[in-house]
């Protein structure tokens, strides 16, 4: 707390922050309702975590960054847990590989069920203390790295359930709001596919990172200038049927679209359409959270779990090419957080109008988008000081930077600086593509 902040905004803003870590926390524990114990022990690829470890790793970012230091004579609820569930700080502790998390079958789920509310009273208690400015930061950071594996933990089942032989529903299709709303507009006009429109932008000089006292990551900082040349980006993701198109066009045979190590990727990994395509017969079958759906069921939907690599080479097809990150930016800045994210309840990328009216807006979900930026530090960029100082900017090298959010992202963990990063080659995420020119 500063000197200069009254006591009565320090105890609205401390109740608020209570509040927000408790709508966090109970969110998670919603999100794995519709999932057996044995579901959340699966981890069926090398990027995804079981649920299970979702569970107990964000309960131990809270025993580790803020009770342990903030909270006195607080008692840890198993010592074990402090490397256990530790899952890339290699200044706080040892950690397990993580491919072998879907091994800890021990602690079992009641017990992970029961540190989760050890931890959640002693939050409690430290709100009734008057927690000091750092501990309030940390634990605001807290909420947000739960919502981002809120986002894991949906992607993480989406994969889990696509490798089930009998391929599982998540949830029913059908039961999101945006569902709902289309049912009552009349959904036909909703599952045409729109015409693609290109807006234009001006360029020339901007600024981009993140401004203002809101929560942003270590990432989206200094703010600094960045020249645009005029540009325009499409209005809306390429959808599943116009992807449909570059397969059928032989897309993934042809070397003269892809990227040297992206042409690799194709060939090392047999890459013939995106992640949860299958060919029935012929036909091309997507996986979602609600099931297996038919293509011409998903034609006018954005097309969803494709790599950088994929992205780039549609785009090459298509004669346009992919947004920088700050194209991005200077598009969303300004435009309201609205669009099919989590909070949405549809679990999947939904046709462009089905949910908004105005298109103008539809800058946020769906799928993040990925951009032709590498993931760098900005001009005078400084990671957080120790341990936490790991979060972010140790991953600095070999990725692309992904904007804009997705169907299952919170929609108050999104902003129009946000910067998401996967390696080149990742399809596990909702990651799409939108068109620049
Ligand atoms: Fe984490």
């Amino acid at each position: 707390m500063t000197a200069t902040t009254s006591p009565i905004l320090s105890v609205d803003r401390i109740s608020a922050l209570a509040e927000r870590l408790r709508a966090v926390r109970r969110q998670t524990l919603e999100l794995c309702k519709p999932l057996t114990p044995e579901d959340m022990m699966v981890q069926s690829c090398p990027e995804a975590s079981p649920a299970k470890w979702h569970l107990a790793h964000t309960t131990w970012f809270f025993e580790s960054f803020v009770l342990r230091e903030f909270l006195a004579g607080y008692r840890v609820f198993n010592p074990d847990f402090a490397w256990l569930f530790n899952s890339y700080y290699e200044s706080f502790s040892a950690f397990p590989e993580k491919r072998l998390r879907s091994s800890f079958s021990r602690p079992g789920l009641e017990e992970i069920l029961r540190y989760r509310e050890h931890v959640d009273t002693a939050m409690n208690r430290l709100f009734e203390q008057d927690p000091e400015e750092e501990a309030l930061r940390r634990i605001e950071l807290g909420a947000n790295h739960e919502e981002q594996h809120q986002e894991l933990l949906l992607t993480d089942i989406l994969n889990a359930f696509f490798t089930n032989p009998l391929r599982p529903s998540y949830r029913e299709h059908g039961s999101g709001i945006g569902d709902r709303k289309n049912r009552k507009q009349g959904s036909e006009a909703a599952h045409e596919t729109q015409p693609l429109i290109f807006k234009q932008f001006e360029g020339g000089l901007r600024e981009a990172g993140h401004v203002g006292s809101g929560f942003c990551f270590d990432n989206e900082l200094p703010r600094h200038r960045v020249w645009l040349e005029p540009c325009a980006l499409a209005d809306r993701l390429v959808t599943c049927g116009e992807y449909a198109e570059f397969i059928a066009d032989g897309g993934y045979r042809k070397p003269e679209f892809w990227l040297s190590a992206a042409w690799d990727a194709v060939k090392q990994n047999g890459w013939r359409a995106p992640l949860y395509w299958s060919d029935e017969g012929g036909e091309w079958n997507i996986f979602t959270l609600g099931g297996e759906r038919p293509l011409k069921e998903l034609a006018a939907t954005p097309v969803s779990q494709v790599s950088f690599y994929e992205a780039d080479a549609y785009a090459r097809w298509a004669g346009r090419r992919l947004p920088t990150e700050f194209e991005w930016e200077a598009a969303a800045e300004g435009q309201p957080v609205e669009g099919n994210l989590l909070d949405s309840g549809e679990f999947a990328p939904v046709p462009s109008t089905a949910l908004l009216q105005n298109r103008n807006a539809a800058k946020y979900g769906d799928c993040w988008v990925w951009t032709s930026s590498a993931y760098l530090g900005y001009p005078g960029f400084h990671p957080l000081a120790g341990t936490l100082g790991e979060y972010n900017g140790k991953f600095m090298s070999g990725q692309m930077v992904l904007r804009g959010g997705s169907c299952v992202t919170p929609a108050r963990h999104i902003r129009a600086t946000y910067r998401n990063f996967f390696a080149p080659e990742t399809r596990w995420q909702f990651s799409g593509i939108l068109l620049a020119k």
